[in-house]
């Protein structure tokens, strides 16, 4: 099968060996030696002095444990919204007795920094802002730089979902000066699902040690101490530190620059095909279109659910659909990690295939000139 969904990536094969290692004791030697050398390599992955944190959970896990961990009940946090995943986001933070701002971008847009500054100007009591770095929902990258720059320059704690974008797009925490910022191991890193990473900065630190957030599994401050004697508070997935170790290795060989340019690359290759298909992209501007997911306008007429069976029954790629309210009106390519571009081409000949025989509109796709 071709998966072609934005996470959980296809792994290597180096990868999958690393899984079907025997168990080793997580208080002992051989963890505690792999553990220093896994934050390591992810801190010049995340480009960041500040402390890693490894979780056992998925994504979503991590972006409550940034919540958790940095805000207290009554606290006023902005959430800036441009997808499903953004609204997660500020969610949790409701859950857990924040008290919300909601900055709502239409799905398919990007945010803009001055709209940030202006709610935040509107807003003086907010002390935290909640941004989704790669809306997975609705292929869009968010100008993070430059929002980094607006939330700091009010001196805002900013705590970013990165779990589509970290270890696939830039995000150079240190140099945006990214407070909290959240990635699973699904996604660019290769390896399945079940581990997280958090980056905390000094600015997090303190901020945890004010939040009165009840907490537990998700502890920040007890995975540091544990960190330090090379182990976790609770039993890890230790298959998943295997995998990870070694799709880190592979990454840190390869450089930061080299996988940027790599996903660059995918993104170009899956826009330019789509579009010559004569099918619309998503997102409103290109110019924020993301490179680790490519979300495609369905065609009138078409069905996307029975349009991605046939993809898969036909021709073994499995596409992504579109999630809450876009259920019915796009649908997804991944391609994060390392993709052969045969492998990309095939799933794009296989939409083209697949839109070719919809049997409800039968010239759906034509060639643009
Ligand atoms: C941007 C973003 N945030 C959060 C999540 C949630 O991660 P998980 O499904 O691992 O809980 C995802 C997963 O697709 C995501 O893409």
């Amino acid at each position: 099968m071709n998966l072609r969904t934005p996470g959980p990536t296809p792994i290597p094969a180096n990868v999958r060996k690393a899984l079907s290692q025997q168990m080793i004791d997580h208080r002992g030697v051989e963890f505690s030696e792999m553990q220093p050398r896994i934050t390591e390599r992810l801190q010049t992955l995340f480009e960041t002095r500040n402390d890693v944190l490894i979780l056992t959970t998925s994504g979503t896990g991590a972006l409550e444990a940034v919540i958790v961990n940095t805000l207290s009940p009554g606290d006023r946090v902005l959430a800036v919204s441009i997808g499903a995943f953004g609204q997660r986001f500020g969610r949790i933070a409701e859950t857990y007795g924040a008290e919300v701002t909601w900055l709502e971008v239409e799905w398919g847009e990007a945010a803009r920094p001055e709209d940030i500054g202006r709610t935040l100007d509107e807003n003086p009591g907010v002390t935290a802002v909640l941004v989704t770095h790669n809306e997975t929902s609705t292929g869009v990258t968010n100008p993070l730089r430059e929002i980094a720059s607006v939330v700091k320059s009010r001196d805002k704690l900013l705590l970013v979902d990165a779990v589509s974008s970290l270890g696939s797009l830039p995000c150079p925490i240190d140099e945006w000066d990214l407070d909290v910022v959240a990635t699973g191991s699904q996604k660019g890193w290769m390896v399945p699902p079940g581990l997280a990473m958090v980056s905390m900065s000094e600015r997090g630190w303190a901020a945890s040690a004010r939040s009165k957030m009840p907490r537990f599994y998700l502890d920040l401050s007890a995975a540091k101490r544990y960190l330090e004697q090379g182990q976790t508070p609770w039993t890890p997935a230790i298959s998943l530190y295997f995998a990870l170790d070694v799709a880190l290795e592979g990454l840190i060989e390869e450089g930061t620059a080299a996988i940027h340019a790599r996903h660059a690359r995918a993104g170009d290759r899956v826009r330019a095909r789509v579009k010559s298909m004569g099918l619309r992209l998503f997102p409103a501007d290109e110019r924020f279109a993301s490179n680790t997911v490519t979300a495609i306008r369905i065609p009138e007429g078409v069905e996307v659910a029975d349009f991605r069976k046939r993809a898969r029954e036909k021709h073994g790629v499995i596409l992504a659909g579109g999630q809450a309210k876009l259920a019915q009106t796009i649908f997804r390519i991944g391609h994060l990690g390392h993709i052969p571009d045969e492998e990309l081409d095939a799933a794009l000949d296989a939409v083209e295939a697949t839109l070719e025989t919809s049997e409800s509109t039968p010239r759906v796709v034509g060639r643009s000139t």
